[in-house]
């Protein structure tokens, strides 16, 4: 008794007076990534001072960027860069960090050797709270990186970033100063939206009076091809089967999935929420489900739980195998590392890759309508020294279809609600208008097995 008495009081006075030396080590422990102090006097030094003085305002991001002993890369907002952060995200501590964080990759991204537009070098960053990234693992929001002719940039949906003066090191940091702040990327639905994507937000937004929608918002990671608005409306004026628009839709999502630029050349084929393989073709930039093939306009754009690829034709294959889509869907959930999602370091490429479609996945049924591939075939897929002038050739509009994320002066694509385009990528979530319109060709007709293909 009287022991367990002057045990406990000597734990009150452990957790009570000597809580300095606890700090001191915790602090020491948070370090192990290099000195905060001299880090900040570094940017300052560099003239980044306006970042300096928000990162000292904001410790708890400093503490996650040196927390690590691991190479990373800083993306480093100019002072112009940071004076024009929007104020719906400078007042919100919250979402301020969350911006902060996501300008920070765990690994090294050598300029030199960045993938040339419109292929990107995807990196994953420190952002991965659930409130501003839903990919698969816990995995940090992804940038894209590109250069193109000797200039390097971010490459966000509807602007270049551009990396301007050396970069500097300190410690385990490599800073590169870039001429415009990221914003943290919108969900799914406010992406599409953001993009002026109206045709397929309202047909997605058709089936099952919102339920695919929600179930896209709410994955954790998905690839997404859209095609045009132009090309969807040519697709509904041919008066397709309303009850197969679902199925359609499904062809152009990867669930459970994120299928970046690097990754469509590194792993080839994917498997569809329809059940059907979406095939890949390096040389010609396109992807083809059964008979029909869409040249990809423009890659990786960041949505919160993904990817969205821009494409000139709508995937119009009506086969449907529900029970491959839940296989792949699985076979997709059951390849993730957590651990590795979550400390995952450099550029993205087929051999660490987050996700696959394993080998589990069986080949598509003969007379579906589909290939008959089984979901690790890559045969179609063009040797690399190919890569980037076929995405080129695809992206450049040679095709028709023009890209309206191309379009930077903000008045076509951010649907007017920001303002004229100000050179930041504006994703506000409460700025995305409703895109419920009067179509409610789907609504009336959907399939339940449609949407299982999508929603389990
Ligand atoms: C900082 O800015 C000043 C004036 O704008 C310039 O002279 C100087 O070279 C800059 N320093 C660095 C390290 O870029
Ligand atoms: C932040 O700014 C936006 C406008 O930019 C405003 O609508 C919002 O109420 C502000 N929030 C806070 C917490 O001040
Ligand atoms: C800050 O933004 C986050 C994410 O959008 C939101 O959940 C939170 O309510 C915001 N906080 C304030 C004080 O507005
Ligand atoms: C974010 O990643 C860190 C490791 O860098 C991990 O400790 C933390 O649990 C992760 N947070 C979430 C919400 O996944
Ligand atoms: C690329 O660099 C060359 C010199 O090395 C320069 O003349 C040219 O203007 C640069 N182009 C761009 C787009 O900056
Ligand atoms: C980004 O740079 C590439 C290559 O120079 C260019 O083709 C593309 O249009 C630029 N994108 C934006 C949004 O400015
Ligand atoms: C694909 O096209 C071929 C040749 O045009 C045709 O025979 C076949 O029926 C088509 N398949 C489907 C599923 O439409
Ligand atoms: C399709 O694949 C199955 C299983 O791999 C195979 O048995 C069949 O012969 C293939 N059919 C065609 C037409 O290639
Ligand atoms: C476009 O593709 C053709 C082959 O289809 C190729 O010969 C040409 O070099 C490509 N052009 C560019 C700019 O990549
Ligand atoms: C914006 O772009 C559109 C289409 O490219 C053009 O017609 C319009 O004049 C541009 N507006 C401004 C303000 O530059
Ligand atoms: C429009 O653009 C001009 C110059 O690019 C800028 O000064 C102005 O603030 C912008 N207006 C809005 C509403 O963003």
């Amino acid at each position: 008794m009287r022991f367990s008495i002057t045990f406990s009081a000597l734990l009150a006075l452990a957790t009570t007076s000597h809580s300095a030396f606890a700090t001191q080590f915790q602090n020491l422990d948070l370090r192990q990534g290099g000195d905060v102090n001299s880090f900040l006097q570094g940017l300052r030094d560099n003239n980044l001072t306006a970042l300096a003085t928000v990162l000292q305002a904001h410790p708890t991001v400093t503490d996650r960027i040196f927390a690590e002993n691991t190479e990373k890369l800083f993306l480093a907002p100019t002072n112009e860069a940071i004076s024009k952060l929007p104020t719906w995200v400078t007042n919100n501590s919250s979402r301020l960090e969350a911006t902060l964080l996501q300008h920070v990759l765990r690994g090294n991204f050598d300029a030199a050797n960045l993938n040339a537009y419109p292929l990107h070098t995807i990196g994953h960053s420190l952002l991965n709270e659930s409130a501003y990234s839903k990919l698969p693992g816990g995995a940090g929001q992804a940038v894209a990186l590109a250069k193109s002719g000797n200039k390097t940039f971010v490459s966000e949906a509807v602007n270049n970033d551009t990396f301007v003066q050396s970069p500097v090191r300190f410690d385990t940091v490599t800073v590169q100063p870039i001429s415009m702040a990221m914003t943290v990327p919108g969900t799914i639905t406010e992406t599409l939206r953001f993009m002026g994507y109206s045709e397929i937000s309202t047909l997605i937004a058709n089936v099952q009076n919102g339920a695919l929608a929600s179930t896209i918002d709410n994955m954790a990671g998905v690839t997404l091809f859209v095609p045009t608005n132009e090309a969807i409306r040519k697709y509904v004026g041919t008066f397709p089967n309303p009850t197969a628009i679902p199925t359609v839709l499904g062809q152009h999502i990867v669930a459970s999935r994120v299928v970046y630029s690097p990754l469509l050349i590194d792993q080839g084929s994917m498997i569809s929420s329809s059940g059907q393989d979406i095939v890949f073709d390096n040389a010609a930039g396109t992807v083809k489900v059964g008979n029909f093939t869409a040249k990809i306009l423009q890659t990786d754009i960041i949505a919160q739980q993904g990817v969205i690829h821009q494409i000139d034709n709508v995937l119009a294959s009506t086969a449907l195998d529900v029970g491959r889509a839940t296989q792949a869907q699985k076979s997709a959930e059951e390849s993730i590392d957590d651990e590795a999602a979550q400390s995952f370091t450099g550029p993205v490429s087929g051999k660490n890759s987050i996700t696959s479609q394993g080998t589990d996945v069986p080949a598509a049924q003969p007379g579906s309508g589909a290939n008959n591939r089984s979901a690790n075939d890559n045969s179609d897929t063009a040797g690399s020294g190919q890569t980037e002038s076929a995405i080129g050739n695809g992206t450049n509009g040679n095709n028709g279809g023009a890209s309206q994320a191309g379009s930077n002066n903000g008045s076509g694509v951010i649907n007017g609600l920001n303002g004229n385009g100000s050179g930041i990528d504006h994703r506000q979530p409460n700025a995305a208008v409703s895109s419920k319109s009067g179509m409610g060709l789907v609504a009336a007709a959907v399939l339940a097995s449609s949407l299982l293909a999508i929603a389990f």
